[in-house]
């Protein structure tokens, strides 16, 4: 029994693992894919810092939102100042825009982030209390284009990765006045059902009624179905808005899903909201949503800039990615495996392996004086493609059998040209 063990709701991403989805060659993958994709794009990367103070997360996420209300790591620093893990990626953007004056400063204002996140969930599958997201931020765009930009960035990373039978689903939310409206008819519809409602919805009733809506509760599910629409309410902007936006995606050949209930569970956004699913993957079955937040940089103490973006889970992709069976990439392995036999040799193997090292190659060295049989043992179990015994004779002679392990055969090499003798940089 090991003597500590890891916390609650959290996992280590190790090189080799028993559950496919933490090996870390996996996130690489993901993560280079997001990386290339933003750079076609012109994202520039941000890094900002795991915790942020919390009236940050307050202010933008939503006093009523189950984030604020039950899931943030906040703690008093040695300061006294109240502090809050970061449980979401747009707010910390938006802070260090504002902070190092982006607006002014810089032309380039489309950002994006590969962050670890804290939320103190309840345990269950998909959801963890330290999860990752990819996430992107346009800032100063009101058309239309934006969003859909937006929206076709993370549906060609979806593809980039291979997955499939994705359901994008959108809506809009209209703004502050349409909203309004929507909540008192929202209200009034459910008034004569409240009881009939589920516990939580019953308590969102009065501080967060819209959340019901994309409650999963059978009972309020079934209430739901006759509710009043979002949609009927938008003011004209709004509605140009949205029509724009459903003929840009139809026109990138993007396949989207008017989904009326949704309307995500922070409380920044405006017009434009979705959401990506995959039935891959159990009751957790979100991506990654995003959308638009035209008002949250103002009141946030920034420039009136119109902004919009996403945030999807790697977590919840690579067990999709796994689920799905798509073509992942090969676990690393080494090319070379040098077997030095003697101290002096080991001299040797040192100097070769830095020289290959540095052309690219990866080599590897036995360090742990094993047995050649055991080492031939261990080169196998790595998937060494190639191995190299070096003992006194071939240091006297300077060359060496380069033994190829998947077909046992061997030829000779010239240990000062190595080089010539592997295939070219793999
Ligand atoms: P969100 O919907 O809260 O949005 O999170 C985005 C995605 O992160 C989810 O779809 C899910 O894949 C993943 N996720 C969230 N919580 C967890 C968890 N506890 N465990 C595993 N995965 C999780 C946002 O955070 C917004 N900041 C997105 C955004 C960016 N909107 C505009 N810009």
């Amino acid at each position: 029994m090991a003597r500590y063990s890891i916390t609650r709701g959290v996992f280590d991403i190790l090189p080799e693992d028993t559950e496919l989805w933490r090996q870390v060659h996996l996130w690489h993958y993901v993560e280079e894919r997001a990386r290339a994709l933003c750079k076609a794009y012109h994202y520039h990367e941000v890094r900002t810092p795991l915790f942020e103070t919390t009236d940050l997360f307050t202010q933008s996420i939503g006093t009523t939102s189950d984030i604020v209300k039950k899931e943030m790591f906040t703690f008093e620093d040695r300061g006294g100042r109240s502090l809050t893990l970061r449980p979401e990626g747009t707010a910390p953007v938006l802070r260090a825009f504002i902070e190092k004056n982006l607006a002014q400063q810089s032309h380039l204002h489309k950002f994006f982030y590969l962050y670890p996140l804290f939320r103190y969930e309840r345990q269950q599958a998909g959801r963890y209390r330290q999860h990752h997201q990819f996430g992107v931020e346009a800032i100063g765009a009101s058309s239309p284009f934006q969003d859909v930009e937006v929206i076709l960035l993370l549906w060609t990373f979806y593809q980039a990765l291979g997955l499939r039978d994705l359901t994008l689903h959108l809506h809009s939310i209209g703004d502050e006045e349409a909203r309004r409206l929507f909540r008192d008819q929202l209200k009034e519809y459910l008034r004569p059902h409240l009881s009939n409602l589920s516990e939580e919805s019953r308590e969102r009733y009065d501080t967060n009624p819209l959340r019901i809506l994309d409650s999963k509760a059978p009972e309020d599910k079934a209430l739901l179905a006759e509710a009043p629409r979002m949609l009927e309410l938008l003011g004209p902007a709004s509605r140009a808005h949205f029509t724009r936006v459903c003929e840009l995606l139809t026109e990138m050949g993007i396949p989207f899903l008017i989904d009326h209930r949704l309307v995500r569970g922070l409380d920044y956004y405006t017009d434009t909201v979705f959401e990506v699913t995959s039935d891959a993957i159990g009751a957790q079955n979100s991506l990654g949503g995003g959308g638009r937040y035209d008002g949250l940089l103002k009141r946030l103490g920034g420039p009136d800039l119109p902004s919009c973006g996403f945030g999807t889970g790697l977590e919840r992709v690579l067990q999709t990615m796994i689920a799905q069976g798509v073509a992942l990439p090969p676990f690393p392995t080494p090319l070379l495996m040098l077997l030095p036999l003697r101290e002096a040799a080991k001299t040797k193997a040192f100097h070769l392996a830095a020289a290959l090292r540095a052309q690219g190659y990866t080599v590897e060295i036995d360090l742990q004086d094993r047995k050649l049989k055991q080492a031939l043992r261990y080169a196998d179990q790595i998937h060494a493609r190639f191995v190299l015994i070096i003992g006194e004779e071939e240091l006297a002679s300077g060359k060496a059998e380069l033994k190829e392990m998947a077909t046992g055969t061997s030829r000779p090499v010239l240990l000062d040209r190595l080089a010539d003798a592997l295939p070219k940089n793999s």
